[in-house]
């Protein structure tokens, strides 16, 4: 094989000039996913100490086990894991917050610290789930 000139050989890898943004853009994709994961109740509130807290304040109405107590139709079940699914932590955390506003969901915004707030969704999570 014929050596190449000097100064004109570039290895494949450098050779592409889009090569370290690429490696910068897929970084930082990497660390918003992180982010975003960051920002769900699971890594926010410890869904332990929530379980506490849960059996204190919600239990009597939304049941032991989530699925609310049968005479109160309006109740949501927090072991269906499709409606779970479609609210966001900050909607439920803001029910939690500010309650329902007449519907029987009482305002936790002055009775629970707001971490306390974080701990009891990512129980009320564990419930969909496990
Ligand atoms: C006095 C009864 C009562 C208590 C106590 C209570 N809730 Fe509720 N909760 C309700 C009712 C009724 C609803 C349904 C109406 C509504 O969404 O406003 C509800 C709705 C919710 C929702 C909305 C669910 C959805 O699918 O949108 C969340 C989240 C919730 N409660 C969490 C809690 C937490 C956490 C506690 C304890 C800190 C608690 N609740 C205590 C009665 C109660």
């Amino acid at each position: 094989m014929r050596p190449h000139p000097p100064g004109k050989f570039l290895h494949p890898k450098a050779r592409n000039p889009l090569g370290p943004p690429i490696g910068l853009l897929i970084g930082s994709a990497l660390l918003s996913l992180f982010l975003v994961q960051a920002g769900r109740a699971e890594s926010r509130g410890d869904a332990k100490l929530g379980k506490m807290i849960y059996a204190k304040n919600c239990a009597a109405c939304h049941g032991q086990n989530g699925v609310g107590l049968g005479n109160r139709s309006s109740l949501p079940n927090f072991t269906d894991g499709k409606t779970m699914a479609a609210k966001t932590d900050q909607e439920l955390f803001n029910k939690i917050s500010n309650g329902g506003k007449g519907t029987g969901m009482p305002a936790y915004n002055k009775v629970l610290a707001e971490q306390d707030r974080w701990h009891v969704l990512a129980y009320i999570r564990t419930f969909s789930n496990p």
